[in-house]
């Protein structure tokens, strides 16, 4: 297994829940390193191009709306197979369907504020750590 970097967002409803740090220490017990870390407030533009996957969904105006509703933080976690692994730790995208332990299971309250974003491939990835982190950032 290689030593790989995923992209992740604490979303608002964890900035405004005070959940920062409850989420991390699940993040960093899992294995996985906070190698860069930003608070920012997105904007409508940023929200949009970031989930521009997504924009023929009928819940896409919903989740940008929630994605600027407060700050978020943006982070580069890295480990040992860390996609898959940030993946694991979230659970499913629905907290109700996620395993118990999971970021999704302990701290969401529904589908759309559902904490926390992490990265579904290696290219996607690779696009959002650059949409939001220069490289001289997060060197180390
Ligand atoms: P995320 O992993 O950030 O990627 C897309 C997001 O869309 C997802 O998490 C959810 O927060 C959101 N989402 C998915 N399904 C729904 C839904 N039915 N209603 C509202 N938001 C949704």
């Amino acid at each position: 297994m290689a030593t790989e970097r995923t992209f992740s967002i604490l979303k608002p409803d964890a900035t405004k829940r005070n959940l920062t740090g409850a989420v991390n220490a699940v993040i960093e017990k899992a294995g996985l390193r906070i190698v860069g870390q930003r608070r920012i407030q997105m904007s409508k533009a940023q929200a949009e191009k970031f989930y521009e996957v997504h924009a023929a969904r009928p819940f896409f105006g919903e989740l940008v709306e929630f994605m600027i509703s407060g700050p978020v933080v943006v982070q580069v976690l890295e480990g040992e197979n860390a996609i898959a692994k940030y993946r694991e730790v979230m659970g499913a995208t629905n907290p109700a369907q996620a395993d118990e332990g999971t970021i999704r299971k302990t701290f969401s309250e529904s589908v759309g504020e559902n904490t926390v974003h992490g990265s579904d491939s290696a290219e996607n990835a690779k696009l959002e750590i650059a949409q939001f982190f220069q490289d001289s950032d997060i060197a180390g």
